[in-house]
């Protein structure tokens, strides 16, 4: 099995970890900050026991606990690796900097990934000799349970290092996709921008409320979406597939949208957002919700996975 190095041990890195470890990798884990390596390391281990209570470990989780390992340095963490998830500080200058260590520290054939969220891999890694087995690999939050990873090599990065890459994600149980030019976003955040600056503009205009807004999602459209995306969702709404929707609903829905213009989120308008949630949710119960969050993800995921195995995706 591959080796995997984890570079960057805050949020990222260690569901990163998780996901390898309990798919039976052995990881070695670095970060620079002092004592930061060691504390996530016991995170990590306190996620796979929570993970475990769901069901998505297939064995018990102190085991996939101890193959995750701290290294004292970029060239420990590195030495042997085949795969490096980096996962630092969202900073063009810091991703360039450590990419110029991993590629001085890494095997020739070793992958070196980063979860990046918005540089593009042309950006860190174009000055590097090992430029060709550089991309970013990004996740949602918190990758040990959202499945999704944006793969996004650059124009220079070899076709060999995306199938390998595809490859490993799908060996542990990741989704990934396949972002074929790159481009500002990747494709994940554009849709969540799309959704959100028309969500800003229907509160700022007085059309909705936030709360009827977000029970649209969840109560409506979002149901669907945590089993189809959008293509899928035409598709099956007109008994003649996606051109047939497009006949009966194509020049409304475009129409409806021609024209609209979106602000940019001022203060006010931010305000009134805020104000909004706060009388729904106090700010104290901040972190028990972000909590309930994930174990309601991770209920899904494995009422999905449960799914997945009784019929046909
Ligand atoms: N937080 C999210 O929701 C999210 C989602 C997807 C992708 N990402 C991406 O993942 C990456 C990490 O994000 P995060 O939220 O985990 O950040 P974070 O601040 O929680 O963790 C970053 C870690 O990197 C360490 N670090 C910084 N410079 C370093 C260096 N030179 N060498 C080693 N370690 C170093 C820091 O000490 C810190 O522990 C970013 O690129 C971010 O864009 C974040």
């Amino acid at each position: 099995m591959e080796k995997i190095a984890v570079i960057g041990a805050g949020l990222i890195g260690r569901a990163w970890a998780m996901v390898f470890a309990r798919a039976g990798h052995d990881v070695k884990l670095y970060d620079n900050a002092p004592g930061a390596t060691d504390y996530a390391l016991r995170l990590i281990a306190d996620g796979l026991r929570e993970s475990a209570t769901f069901g998505l470990i297939s064995e018990p989780f102190e085991r996939a606990a101890t193959r995750v390992t701290g290294a004292a340095s970029i060239a420990e963490a590195l030495d042997g690796a085949d795969y490096v998830q980096e996962n630092t500080s969202e900073r063009e200058d810091v991703k360039q900097a450590v990419y110029a260590e991993l590629d001085a520290a890494a095997k020739p054939d070793c992958i070196l990934a980063s979860s990046t969220s918005t540089i593009q891999t042309s950006r860190f890694a174009a000055h590097l000799k090992g430029k060709h087995r550089c991309l970013v690999a990004h996740p949602v939050n918190p990758p040990h349970v959202v499945p999704i990873v944006e793969i996004s090599p650059a124009p220079f990065t070899a076709p060999e290092v995306v199938e390998r890459t595809i490859a490993l994600h799908t060996r542990v149980g990741q989704v990934p996709i396949l972002v074929r030019k790159e481009i500002e976003g990747f494709i994940l955040n554009r849709l969540q921008a799309a959704l959100l600056l028309e969500s800003f503009r229907l509160v700022d205009e007085g059309f909705v409320s936030t709360e009827d807004l977000d029970k649209t999602i969840r109560d409506g459209l979002g149901l669907r979406w945590s089993f189809m995306g959008p293509f899928e969702t035409i598709d099956l709404n007109a008994p003649g597939g996606v051109s047939d929707y497009a006949a009966r609903f194509g020049e409304k829905l475009c129409g409806m949208m021609s024209g609209t213009t979106y602000r940019p989120w001022d203060a006010a308008l931010v305000a009134k957002v805020e104000a909004e949630r706060r009388e729904r949710m106090p700010q104290d119960q901040h972190a028990a919700r972000e909590a309930w969050r994930d174990r309601r993800l991770m209920a899904l995921i494995a009422h999905k996975r449960d799914l997945d195995r009784e019929t046909d995706k």
